[in-house]
């Protein structure tokens, strides 16, 4: 038989070593990385396009995401993220975590929605980023949700990342319940998130065809829509 002492510190060592204690004292529950169910079709006008699309519960976001189908990186994405009313902001993490990877942040704004471009190199309020930029194609807010759909440049490639056209890629998110200090401005701070998760997506599920890509975005920027 193995001695109390040592017998404790076995214990001890396989409970830090597992998984689930890890999980249970570190991490959210929503950072058990899921992966992206679905696919969300819709229509613009007469251009119809596919997302693959995630959602960890009705009181988080649900992103979509949809990418042309290039053989490598960069190339524009496009986001869709319908959050519920009773969040301040909510971000998406283009390489699966806060540090080092573009942030997109949206939050409400009157019956519109702010888009940020953010890059965190510390656990702090994540600083403008410069290398992605933005073309907000809807924004709304009603009584239950807020809702953005942007085409991003720069999101799909990174100094130290970019996303794979054949691989799993891992994307990561916040959301926060407090309102952020100056809605209508996309330079506002904010308070940190109250809740995070990570999910993967399958390239083959988020993949468009670049004609099907262009003229959705042709077709939203003619005439906004965000079913
Ligand atoms: C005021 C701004 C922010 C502060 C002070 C902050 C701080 C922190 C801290 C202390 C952690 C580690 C502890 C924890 O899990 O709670 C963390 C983790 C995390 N944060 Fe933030 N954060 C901020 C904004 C953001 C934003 C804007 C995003 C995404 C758009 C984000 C995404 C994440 C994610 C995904 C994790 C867990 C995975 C990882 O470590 O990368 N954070 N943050
Ligand atoms: C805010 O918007 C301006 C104008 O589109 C842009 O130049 C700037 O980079 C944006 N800043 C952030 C933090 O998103
Ligand atoms: C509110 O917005 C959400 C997200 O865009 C949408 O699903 C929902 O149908 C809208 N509700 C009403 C009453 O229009």
């Amino acid at each position: 038989m193995i001695g109390g002492g040592l017998h404790v510190y076995i214990t001890l060592v396989a409970l830090l070593l597992s998984r689930a204690y890890v999980h249970a004292l570190a991490v959210p529950a929503d950072l058990e990385t899921r992966e992206a169910g679905s696919k969300y079709c819709t229509t613009s006008g007469s251009a119809s396009i596919c997302f693959a699309e995630f959602s960890s519960s009705p009181s988080n976001p649900t992103f979509r995401l949809a990418v042309p189908d290039k053989s490598a990186a960069p190339f524009d994405t496009l986001l869709q993220i319908i959050a519920p009313v009773s969040l301040g902001w909510a971000g998406f993490a283009w390489g699966g975590g806060m540090i080092g990877d573009p942030l997109t942040l949206g939050w409400p704004n009157g019956n519109k929605v702010t888009v940020s471009s953010r890059w965190a190199t510390d656990r702090t309020v994540p600083a403008a980023y410069r290398g992605a930029t933005y073309t907000t194609l809807s924004s709304s807010k009603n009584a239950t949700h807020w809702s953005l759909e942007v085409v991003c440049s720069g999101c799909s490639s990174w100094s130290g990342g970019k996303l794979s056209t054949t691989d799993i890629n891992t994307f990561a998110w916040a959301v926060s319940k407090n309102a952020v200090s100056q809605p209508a401005s996309n330079a506002s701070s904010f308070s940190i998130h109250t809740n995070v998760g990570m999910f993967t997506v399958d390239p083959g599920v988020a993949k468009v065809s670049q004609s099907s890509f262009d003229q959705y975005v042709a077709a939203q920027k003619a005439a906004p829509k965000l079913a």
